[in-house]
């Protein structure tokens, strides 16, 4: 995808306002300043709108500021996870204003952290979490305002009720421009390590700027994107006194960026039947005084049964099964589960990537997804070696991308960077062929004993390690997949 500095590059009208005192010295000994438009802002203006030095007699006073405090579930004593009714708790907290240094009770907000996710998003220091900026993020998130004809919001391609994605092979943005990239859940976002499939993105405020200078996504090419934004966010007189309130400025980009990331830090799921089957196998242990930790179907039975006795519609129909009506299944689709999850971190080996509570290791590797007859195709999507600094370019890593969460797979089809494969019995076919065969294939999706036999014998050859999966084995892999679905967010962060 085009982004902006390439951009920049394509148009020269903006090279005046875009690079800055540069392009002005230029201007004066090349003409460019044919090229500036009327009216386009000088670096001042630009400047002016990008970030502002906070006037403390604006913002909401500390004691009047609610935090926003995440709770995850602490299995040494998980009271206090469990006294929260729901994902987002009012509550009381006690504080020091830093101005005085006095001792003020203050009103915050309590959100529980959904049952298997075991430690909170990480948060920037200098993006504390508020009730208000979180709020204001929301409100920018569905808000069209940020883009050049109104039409386009982040959830017109991050849609909470398509799993905050646009269930798209790749997205569509102003003007039904088709772009080249299949958009990722938002979901958990807030854990990786790097943002957009090649990680070009440090941060989820980094990459919340973005989109809006995209013209592939938010922009229509004329004038210069942030500036523009943030005109017509001064123009709203709700927004100059959100900004105001929160940032202690009038509205800017800096403040766009940090709100929009608060909200997404929110934009949390797990609480999976695996995630149950997990807890229930630990309560299991404990109760028995010995044994591994390690679930087995009677774990899933039981959590299943629990579903259907809560008519947990929405974790039953992940799994194709109907509350009130497929109890009967429940030992069968228990046991296929289980097999699935054994499969998963022994003979199909997914747990070499996908790890940890998102199920992802935030690296990048290449699995052949875009390549073509064995090649990588000339003048294609370098992936995550597209990506990194000039002077840091890491050759292993030539069409690699970001290893996904997988924890809102049934909602959030077609898979993969482009989108490219249809359904989990697709995804799981390719993994089980080695991937697709091509020079820069990682190592992980290689058969280097073979590889290592075809080098005595003089090859030097690629070989795809096939999993030698049955079809059963596929079909147990993909329930497991499908029971690992999140409950959906609550209504207050996913509805508009
Ligand atoms: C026109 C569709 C479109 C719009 C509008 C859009 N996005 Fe995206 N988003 C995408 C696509 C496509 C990607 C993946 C691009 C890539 O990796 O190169 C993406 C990537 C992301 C990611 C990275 C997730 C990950 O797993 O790495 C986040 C977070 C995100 N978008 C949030 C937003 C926010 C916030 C907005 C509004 C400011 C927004 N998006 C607007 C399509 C869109
Ligand atoms: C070598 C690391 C690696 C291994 C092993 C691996 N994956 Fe992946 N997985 C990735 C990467 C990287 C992507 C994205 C690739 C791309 O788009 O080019 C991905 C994508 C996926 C997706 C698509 C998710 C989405 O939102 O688009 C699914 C589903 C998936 N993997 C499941 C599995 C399963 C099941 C296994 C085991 C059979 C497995 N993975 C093994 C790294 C890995």
């Amino acid at each position: 995808m085009l982004y902006s500095r390439i951009y920049n590059c394509l148009r020269p009208r903006h090279l005046t306002t875009m690079v800055h005192g540069l392009a002005l010295g230029l201007t004066i000994l090349t003409g460019l300043d044919a090229f500036a438009a009327e009216g386009d802002p000088t670096p001042a203006q630009i400047a002016e709108t990008a970030a502002g030095i906070p006037d403390p007699a604006k913002m909401t006073p500390f004691a009047k500021q609610v935090p926003v405090i995440f709770v995850t579930r602490d299995p040494r004593k998980p009271e206090t996870w469990n006294n929260l009714k729901q994902f987002w708790n009012r509550g009381k907290v006690d504080s020091v204003d830093p101005a005085t240094g006095d001792k003020v009770v203050r009103e915050a907000v309590y959100i529980k952290v959904p049952l298997g996710l075991n430690s909170a998003p990480p948060v920037p220091t200098e993006n504390p979490m508020t009730q208000e900026k979180v709020l204001l993020g929301k409100k920018l998130y569905f808000d069209t305002v940020i883009s050049s004809n109104n039409k386009v919001s982040c959830a017109s391609c991050h849609n909470p009720a398509l799993g905050y994605t646009d269930q798209l092979k790749t997205s569509t943005g102003i003007f039904d421009q088709k772009g080249g990239m299949n958009a990722p859940t938002v979901y958990n976002s807030g854990y990786h390590l790097l943002q957009f499939w090649n990680g070009r993105a440090p941060t989820l405020e980094d990459q919340a700027q973005g989109p809006p200078q995209n013209p592939l996504e938010m922009h229509d090419g004329k004038g210069h994107p942030w500036y523009q934004v943030v005109s017509r966010l001064r123009q709203n007189p709700e927004y100059v006194e959100a900004f105001a309130k929160v940032f202690g400025t009038p509205p800017t980009r800096d403040g766009v960026a940090k709100a929009i990331a608060a909200y997404e830090r929110l934009v949390l799921t797990g609480n999976s039947i695996v995630d149950r089957a997990e807890m229930a196998m630990r309560e299991r242990v404990e109760e028995e005084g010995e044994g591994k930790l390690e679930t087995n179907a009677a774990d899933f039975t039981k959590v299943l049964k629990a579903a259907f006795a809560a008519k947990d519609t929405e974790a039953l129909g992940a799994l194709g099964l109907e509350a009130g009506k497929d109890e009967g299944k429940v030992a069968q689709v228990a046991a296929s589960i289980q097999r699935g999850k054994v499969l998963f971190s022994n003979k199909a080996r997914c747990n070499s990537c996908h790890v940890g509570d998102n199920y992802s290791d935030s690296q990048f590797h290449n699995l052949g997804v875009g390549a073509k007859d064995g090649t990588w195709p000339e003048g294609a999507d370098l992936g995550r070696f597209g990506a990194q600094e000039t002077g840091h370019k890491d050759p292993a890593l030539v069409g690699s991308y970001k290893t996904p969460g997988l924890r809102q797979l049934v909602s959030t089809a077609p898979y993969m960077h482009d989108g490219s494969e249809g359904t989990l019995e697709a995804v799981i076919a390719l993994y089980n062929r080695g991937g697709n065969l091509n020079p820069h294939l990682s190592n992980k999706m290689r058969d280097e004993p073979a590889e290592r036999e075809a080098a005595k014998n003089g090859q030097k050859a690629i070989i795809p390690r096939k999993l030698l999966l049955t079809m059963d084995e596929e079909a147990d892999l993909v329930l497991f997949l499908k029971a690992l679905q999140g409950e959906p967010a609550a209504d207050i962060i996913a509805k508009p």
